[in-house]
């Protein structure tokens, strides 16, 4: 018998019923002389205990009946029929296999060549603008799990709860941020990337997903060179662009110039760590990534924004130092 129609037996019977059961087959069984329990008995058996069903049942004579002391062979599972050690063994195979997978890439990723020194350097990095065109449709799909084990939704949350008046987002993909920008304080947003494609899932996403009160407009533009005027928007926001910008400092200077004196400019980013032992990690994988990805992951994200003349407001690091939390404020706002 299928331990599965055991299971539809025994959740029909009452712990009588169940004793009753038991004792019959053991009956039958020594009848025809058997001296061991078949492996239905025997997950029967294992099943009962399990439930704890029959530890007090009652015969047909009222008096109490413990099927455990009833005639029969002793069952003796052996180890790996017991389910406490098939979850164990199954929990321990799985930690050994992403050990074994984990392993298999720390040794990849330390054997491989030494990048060439200027690595990190975006003026030695081959643009891959291009790649998001090509991975637009996947796009959410690929990246959603990383974002979602990172706790980047918060991240996000935390970076965005600073905009406010009239936000221009550049580089904004496929509109991950529009849920978290607040009507009661955005009174319009714009939003550019240099990928149509990219911008088309995230126009869909507005249409359905996150229809808000917040008026919003999209434009395919270069972050590179943004058509307003200076000083344009109360709040510039960038998240997870400057690793993909052909000239981040040319970008950053762009978004310094259309944000007002005193306003802010929020960037959350990724780029090298605090720990070597990961930036040469980044350094030696960064070509490959680049190129399937479009995105540089082995920047110095804050030396860029110091190097384009940004006020540093407020930092915060996270990830080993790889996720970037940055407010800060076009170059001479704290004096102005
Ligand atoms: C890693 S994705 C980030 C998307 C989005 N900001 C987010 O947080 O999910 C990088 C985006 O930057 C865009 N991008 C790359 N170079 C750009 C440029 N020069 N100007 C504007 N957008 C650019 C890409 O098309 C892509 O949508």
């Amino acid at each position: 018998m299928q331990v599965s129609l055991l299971m539809r037996e025994i959740n029909h019977m009452s712990s009588l019923e169940m004793s009753k059961a038991i004792s019959a087959r053991r009956t039958r069984q020594e009848r025809r002389g058997a001296h061991k329990l078949d492996n239905s008995d025997e997950a029967l058996e294992q099943l009962v205990t399990h439930f704890g069903k029959v530890s007090a049942a009652t015969n047909d004579t009222g008096e109490e009946f413990d099927h455990t002391s009833a005639p029969g062979p002793k069952v003796n599972m052996s180890w790996w029929r017991q389910p406490k050690n098939q979850i164990l063994a199954a929990g321990g195979l799985g930690v050994y296999m992403v050990a074994s997978y984990a392993s298999f890439h720390v040794y990849r990723i330390y054997s491989a060549p030494e990048p060439p020194p200027n690595i990190s350097n975006p003026a030695f990095q081959a643009a891959q603008e291009q790649v998001y065109d090509r991975i637009a449709k996947d796009y959410d799909d690929s990246i959603g799990l990383d974002e979602f084990l990172m706790g980047l939704g918060s991240k996000r949350q935390a970076i965005l709860k600073h905009a406010q008046g009239s936000v221009l987002e550049v580089s904004g993909g496929t509109g991950r941020n529009f849920a978290f920008y607040k009507p009661s304080k955005v009174s319009q947003l714009v939003i550019t990337d240099k990928s149509a494609q990219m911008l088309q899932r995230a126009w869909a996403k507005h249409k359905t997903q996150h229809q808000t009160q917040v008026p919003t407009t999209l434009y395919v533009m270069s972050a590179n060179k943004l058509d307003w005027p200076a000083e344009a928007f109360d709040t510039v926001v960038d998240t997870f662009g400057i690793c993909s910008f052909s000239d981040p400092i040319a970008a950053l200077k762009e978004m310094a110039r259309v944000c007002k004196p005193g306003g802010k400019i929020l960037l959350l980013e990724h780029g090298r760590s605090d720990y070597e032992w990961i930036n040469s990690a980044l350094d030696k994988t960064a070509t490959a990534h680049a190129e399937s990805w479009g995105c540089w992951w082995n920047r110095d994200v804050l030396g860029l924004v110091r190097e384009a003349g940004l006020d540093v407001v407020e930092t915060k690091r996270y990830h080993f130092g790889t996720t970037y939390h940055i407010v800060a404020q076009p170059g001479g706002s704290k004096s102005a």
